[in-house]
Order: structure tokens, then C-alpha cells, then sequence
């Protein structure tokens, strides 16, 4: 068997990257190089305690650092074959996440890195027809460069091939602490039935959901399938996901009452259901005085305009889905055995049922951002 390829990793530690390393390294074919501010924390061991099935011996070394730093950067791309990289937008801010992410897949040039895949977004301002009403800067920070760096990888290809791997929002926010898309577990006003519930701007469109389990098998694919990877934006998404459809998978999997107010008003979703204070930058290091940055408000406005005109599959945000099948036989294909999965997932590692999971006290993050109530420096 063929050497393991070194892959190195920005956001490893984060809710997409882990189970990216994860497949990446207990296929075998892969190690992995993180890069981390902090080599201590729980995430990062967790990292350490893949090993593929071959082996015991630990294949994820870190670099301590930031991808705000171009020292720091070589050093994480120094002598690998492969790179994954997804600038933390909600720590820099769209303004600094566009310029670190082009200085990225710079130096990952420079230094002879092979395949390059980006953690992207859709560039949902342009997709939108450039209206206002759908600037996001977390999405756009990343569309706009994923672009460009389509762009540059046309004269770059023979030295460096890139990819897109275009994700959405993660469904397992729909059942974790402090995201933008929290549930609640309230007594229903008619029968007084714990009821879950979802305060969600989202009108008549959909949510076009990603499962994090599925993003290993799509990001080993593209290291696996180069050639083919070259050029390519692939674009993700577990099915697009209706107020309806959310709250009828989670009562059919759990036997419980469910309710999406997809009526609810962006300015009560803001003042209500947001944890921290909507005014603030949507970025913990962007500068409140900048009048490049976007607030919490300004920020996920467009966020859930682009979902609301994204129903069916026909609208700002669209998904190739028998594209996803071929790449991914095995993907979850509906917000239904996404809950069953995860129902199942909390059973076997002793967690409780997905019903017990959504619980106030039992309730856990999955962002890191939010686990590590970051207010810290880049
Ligand atoms: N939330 C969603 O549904 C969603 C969906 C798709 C895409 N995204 C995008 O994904 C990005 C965030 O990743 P995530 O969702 O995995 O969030 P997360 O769980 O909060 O993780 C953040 C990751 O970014 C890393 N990071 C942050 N600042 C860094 C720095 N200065 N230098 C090096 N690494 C740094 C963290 O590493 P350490 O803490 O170990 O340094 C961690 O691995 C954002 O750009 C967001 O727009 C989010």
C-alpha cells in the first residue's frame, strides 16, 4: 500500500473539520497536519484519538498558530500533499477572511502543495442578482474568493488543482446550543404538551442543510479523485429542508411534538431568539468601528433572505443532488434520517435519545466558537 498522503488542515478542530480529519485519516490513505491556536484543548486531542484501522500510532500533528499569520502558514502547508482550508469567517470578518484565504492558497502554491480544497460557501449576493436583501458576509466572503481562486487554479492547475467544497448550514444546529437556528422545548399552548419548537425567519423557502457526518466521505473523495476535483465546485446539501419538513421529520423520528414558526419577524428572531446581541459585528475580531463589517443584524438578514427564496430547489441556493448521490451513495437524503441518524447516534454512545438530547441541560454545542465563548485575539 501506497504511503499516506499528508493533508493539512485549517479549522480542523471546528464542527466541519472534525470529521473531515476524522475519514481523512482512519481511511488510512491520509495523515493529517493541523493547524490550531490551542493544542491542549479537548477538540484537538480528539483529533489525536484517530488512528486509521491499520494502526495505533497517532497521524494528526499539530502546528500551534494562527492562518493569520504567513510564517505560521508555511509552516502548515510545508511538505503536504494535500490542503483543506476554512477560514473562520466568525472570527475575522469577511473583509480579513477574503485577504487570509487568498494569502492561503498563495503560499500553499509556494509551497508546493498539490491539491488544494476550499471550505466555501455560496456567494449568495451574486446568486441573489446582487440585492442588497441578500448580502451575507459569511457566505460572500467565501462564494467571492471561491471564484477566484476558480479563477487563478485555470493558469495554476498543472503546479496546484483546487476544488470547492460548498457547504450550508450544519443540520446538527438544529439541535445544539447557541447557533442561529436554536430549538426550544415549551409547553404547547393548546395541549400543554412538551412541544419542540424553532423560532425561524424562514417564510415558505428551505433550508438547504448539511450533515457534518457527510462531509468527510465528499472531502475524501476530492482528495481521492484529483483529476476529476480539478475545477470543481461541489456543492452540498442533505436535501432542501421546508419549516414543514423540519418539524414533521423531527416528530416522526421522536414520537414528540415539534413546531417550526417559520413566520416568526426577523426583527423578534433578532431580539428573542439570537444569543448575543445583533448589533454587535457578526465577527468576534472585526473592528465594530470598520464600515466594512457587517453586524449579527445586517449579517444573518441576508442569511435567511437567501433561504427564503430558495424553496424547491429553484432559487438563490441550488443543489445537484444526483450529482451527490454518485459521489456519495451512502449521503443522507432527508431531514428525516438525518433526525433518525443522530436519534440513533445519541443511543449508541450513551447520550440518550435525540428527544433527551434537545433538553435544556442536556443540550451541547457544536460550533467551537460558541463551546469556547470566544472574545479572544486572532
Ligand atoms: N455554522 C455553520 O452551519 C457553517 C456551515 C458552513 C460553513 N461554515 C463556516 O465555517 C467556518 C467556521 O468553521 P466551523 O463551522 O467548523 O466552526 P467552529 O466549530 O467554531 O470552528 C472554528 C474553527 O476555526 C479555527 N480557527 C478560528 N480562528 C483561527 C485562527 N485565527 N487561526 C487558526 N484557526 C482558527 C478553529 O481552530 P482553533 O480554535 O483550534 O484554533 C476551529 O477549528 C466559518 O467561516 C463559517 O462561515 C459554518
Amino acid at each position: 500500500m501506497a504511503a499516506p498522503r499528508l493533508i493539512a488542515i485549517i479549522g480542523a478542530t471546528g464542527a466541519q473539520g472534525i470529521p473531515i480529519v476524522r475519514d481523512l485519516v482512519q481511511s488510512g490513505a491520509y495523515t493529517v497536519r493541523a493547524l490550531t491556536r490551542d493544542a491542549s484543548h479537548p477538540r484537538f486531542l480528539e483529533l489525536q484519538s484517530f488512528s486509521p484501522s491499520s494502526s495505533s500510532s497517532a497521524a494528526v500533528e499539530p502546528i500551534v498558530g494562527t492562518f493569520t499569520s504567513e510564517d505560521d502558514l508555511r509552516a502548515t502547508f510545508r511538505g503536504a500533499w494535500g490542503a483543506f482550508v476554512n477560514i473562520d469567517g466568525f472570527n475575522a470578518g469577511e473583509k480579513t477572511e477574503m485577504f487570509w484565504t487568498i494569502r492561503a492558497y498563495e503560499i500553499a502554491l509556494e509551497e508546493g502543495v498539490k491539491v488544494f480544497v476550499l471550505g466555501n460557501l455560496d456567494y449568495v449576493y451574486k446568486k441573489g442578482g446582487y440585492k442588497p436583501e441578500f448580502r451575507c458576509g459569511h457566505y460572500d466572503g467565501k462564494g467571492r474568493i471561491g471564484e477566484w481562486i476558480l479563477q487563478q487554479n485555470q493558469d495554476n492547475q498543472d503546479r496546484m488543482k483546487a476544488a470547492l467544497f460548498t457547504t450550508g448550514p450544519y443540520m446538527e444546529m438544529a439541535i445544539s446550543k447557541h447557533t442561529a437556528m436554536p430549538v426550544s422545548v415549551e409547553p404547547s399552548p393548546d395541549t400543554g404538551a412538551p412541544t419542540a419548537v424553532w423560532r425561524l425567519p424562514l417564510l415558505s423557502g428551505a433550508i438547504p442543510f448539511v450533515s457534518l457526518d457527510d462531509c468527510g466521505p465528499y472531502v475524501k473523495w476530492l482528495f481521492d479523485h484529483p483529476t476529476r476535483a480539478n475545477g470543481l465546485d461541489l456543492s452540498v446539501a442533505i436535501a432542501h429542508v421546508s419549516a414543514a419538513e423540519l418539524s414533521g421529520a423531527f416528530t416522526k423520528v421522536t414520537g414528540r411534538p415539534a413546531q417550526v414558526l417559520a413566520d416568526t419577524p426577523l426583527d423578534e428572531y433578532f431580539s428573542k431568539v439570537w444569543p448575543v446581541d445583533p448589533d454587535l459585528p457578526a465577527a468576534y475580531n472585526a473592528d465594530p468601528k470598520d464600515p466594512a463589517t457587517l453586524s449579527v443584524r445586517q449579517n444573518f438578514t441576508g442569511f435567511w433572505n437567501s433561504f427564503r427564496h430558495s424553496a424547491g430547489n429553484e432559487g438563490v441556493i441550488k443543489r445537484d443532488y444526483a450529482l451527490l448521490d454518485e459521489i456519495h451513495p451512502g449521503r443522507i437524503r432527508s431531514a428525516e434520517a438525518f433526525f433518525r441518524r443522530e436519534d440513533e447516534k445519541g443511543v449508541r454512545k450513551g447520550l440518550g435519545t435525540l428527544w433527551e438530547r434537545v433538553q435544556p441541560d442536556a443540550m451541547a454545542h457544536v460550533l467551537k466558537l460558541s463551546e469556547d465563548s470566544r472574545t479572544g485575539k486572532l
